[in-house]
Order: C-alpha cells, then sequence, then structure tokens
C-alpha cells in the first residue's frame, strides 16, 4: 500500500506549527513557530498580537515543513487543520492557509479537533487499544475522555472553572514568573514540600469533574496575607504545595474514573502532561492499582501545542473519511 502524508497545521493559541506526517505516526518535520517571547510582557496571550504573529509565521512554516520532509505538494494525501476549540482569531489563520494550499493543489481538507490532537500525541511512543480513556490536562482545558473506539470521544469529566494549566499561569504571576508559568513552578516544586497544604477540590465527590480556582484563591490569599505581615514564604514550597494539590486531584479523579470505565489504556497529554509531578504519581498509581491498564503518556516535546498531533489525529479522520469544505470555519468553543 502506498504512503499517506498528510500537511497539517496547528494556530489555535500561541504557537504556528506546520507539520508533514507519514502514516499518521511518523514525523517527517515539525516547525514550531512559538511567539512566547511577544505576550511576555502582558502576562499572558494577548490574541490580537497572537493572529498577526500566525499571519507572519504561516507560510514560512508551510515552505520549511516541505522542505525538512523533502516532500512536494504533489506527494501530499490531504491537509489537516485545528479548526477549534481556541482562540478565533488564531484558527482563522491555519484554517484559512490549510483551505488555501487544499484548494490550490486539489487536496482533500480534514478537519481536526485541537484535543483530539492533544490525544493523539501520545500515538508516537505506542499504538491505541481501545476502549481507552485520556486524562487531557491544557492551558485552556481539564477533561477526562473515554474512547470507546477509534474516532469515539465521549467527556466524561471536565473542569468547572479554571483549567489546570490556567491555574499553574495564574499562581505564577502572582510569585513573579513569567507566562507560561507551569514549567518553572513544576521545577521549584521539585525543591520544595508541601507545608501549606491547600484545598484539594471535590477530591472526594464521585463525580468526573475538576475545580480549580479555589485552589488558586488559596494559594492567592496566603500569599497576599503573608505580604502584608511582611513575611516572606519559600517559594519552592509554595510550588510544591500547589503542585501537591493539583496532582492528588487529577489523579485521584482519573483513579475514579478508571473504576467507572473499564479501558485497555490510559492516555495522558496535553501541555500540563509535561509535568514531572504529574508524570510520576500517574506512573506510580497506575502500576499499583491498575497494572493491567496500559499507560500512554505523550512524549515530553509533543505535549505542548504542534502541529504533528494534529497530523496523526488528521490521518484517522481521514481513513475515516472526515472532509470539510472552503466553507469551513473556525470553532472556537469546539467540544467533542
Ligand atoms: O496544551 P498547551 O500547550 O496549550 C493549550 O492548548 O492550552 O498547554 C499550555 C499550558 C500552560 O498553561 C503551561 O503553563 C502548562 O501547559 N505547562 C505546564 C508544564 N509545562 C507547560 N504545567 C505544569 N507543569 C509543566 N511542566
Ligand atoms: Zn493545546
Amino acid at each position: 500500500t502506498e504512503d499517506k502524508l498528510i500537511l497539517a497545521f496547528e494556530s489555535s493559541c500561541d504557537e504556528t506549527s506546520v507539520a508533514v506526517i507519514k502514516n499518521g505516526t511518523e514525523i517527517l518535520s515539525n516547525i514550531v513557530a512559538t511567539q512566547i517571547a511577544s505576550h511576555q510582557r502582558f502576562g499572558g496571550v494577548v490574541p490580537e498580537v497572537a493572529s498577526r504573529h500566525h499571519i507572519e509565521w504561516v507560510t514560512r512554516c508551510i515552505h520549511e515543513a516541505l522542505d525538512e520532509a523533502q516532500v512536494s505538494y504533489d506527494d501530499l494525501a490531504g491537509v489537516a487543520v485545528t479548526y477549534g476549540p481556541g482562540l478565533v482569531g488564531s484558527l482563522l489563520i491555519g484554517v484559512t492557509a490549510a483551505k488555501t494550499v487544499a484548494w490550490a493543489h486539489h487536496l482533500p481538507l480534514i478537519p481536526v479537533n485541537h484535543m483530539a490532537g492533544h490525544i493523539y500525541a501520545a500515538r508516537f511512543v505506542g499504538d491505541f487499544v481501545f476502549p481507552q480513556m485520556a486524562l487531557l490536562v491544557s492551558g485552556g482545558h481539564t477533561e477526562l475522555v473515554y474512547m470507546p473506539k477509534e474516532h469515539e470521544y465521549q467527556i466524561i469529566g471536565e473542569t468547572r472553572d479554571d483549567a489546570a494549566g490556567e491555574a499553574y499561569d495564574k499562581i505564577g504571576r502572582v510569585m513573579g514568573v513569567n507566562y507560561p508559568a507551569g514549567k518553572t513552578v513544576d521545577e521549584w516544586a521539585h525543591q520544595g514540600k508541601d507545608t501549606f497544604h491547600f484545598p484539594r477540590a471535590m477530591e472526594n465527590e464521585d463525580n468526573l469533574d475538576f475545580s480549580f480556582s479555589g485552589l488558586k484563591s488559596a494559594f492567592i490569599n496566603t500569599c497576599h496575607n503573608a505580604d502584608q505581615r511582611g513575611e516572606k514564604l519559600n517559594k519552592n514550597d509554595l510550588a510544591a504545595s500547589f503542585q501537591q494539590s493539583v496532582v492528588d486531584v487529577l489523579a485521584e479523579k482519573t483513579m475514579t474514573a478508571l473504576d467507572q470505565y473499564s479501558v485497555k489504556q490510559l492516555i495522558l497529554a496535553g501541555g500540563v502532561a509535561a509535568n514531572h509531578g504529574l508524570r510520576d504519581r500517574l506512573n506510580h498509581d497506575m502500576a499499583r492499582y491498575y497494572p493491567q491498564v496500559k499507560m500512554l503518556q505523550a512524549p515530553l516535546k509533543y505535549c505542548g501545542d504542534n502541529a504533528a498531533m494534529i497530523g496523526a489525529a488528521g490521518y484517522i479522520n481521514y481513513l475515516h473519511g472526515d472532509r470539510a469544505g472552503l466553507d469551513l470555519n473556525a470553532v472556537p468553543g469546539l467540544s467533542f
């Protein structure tokens, strides 16, 4: 059988990325132009700034992705693109670029949900076996997704307020860490201890939902109160305490979900899946409570936003016949 090459686009937030993926699993190229530096002085992603960067970078990313993969448009089987969820202006740049390539080169246009993309980042470390479950933790989302079979997604639990990554970024800001704060807070946490015992919201409720805004408020109050007393708190212990709360809740809820849904595999993916505390804890808990369930953790390099994962998910959509027309629109609030 013939190799299928997919040109994939990702532009939902602050990374412009284009990749070439062979047969859904082999990364021939994955160009990621990050805008983080442009947003840092604002303390978060400024949508208007993000859109302008995507416009500036997307064409260069296409050329680099094709060059590095050493393929031409004629070799492609299709063009995959993230059409949601994300920032509407940012999404529109990737969608427009993908449509243009698809139209100009008579290629099928394949719509991809960004969160399905995150799940498929784990496809680079192993085969998917169904039914499976995914813990998706990113800057915009925190959810448990049940996949009874390939191409079928059911959200079985999600955050009622902040996403885990968003909480990291907000408490990081209070500690003076540049956006995005997750990686630095993770590093500090490793040198500290859980001395503050922040709340673990809904940990013992048997629904599968999350909440991180109470934790964030408790953290901020602790810092403000200390400030007023002129007291200096240990940043490593603050980070470790915050991280322990987040990891406890994520791990406990995942175990509850595994009690309720019998699966063969657990996927850990999304930007926050890069967190060392979370990776270690899930390794430990899975070995202890669900040794028969295989865990695939997205490789560190593909936890954050990138087009390679969109190409991997796009290939599955391609096989299932998902096609979009030139009227494809960005859907900022897209869910499964
Ligand atoms: O998936 P992603 O790249 O973008 C979204 O789709 O949201 O996730 C970005 C988020 C940011 O909030 C960032 O602070 C967080 O992932 N993050 C981490 C770590 N690395 C990135 N959070 C905790 N620990 C990390 N090591
Ligand atoms: Zn993402």
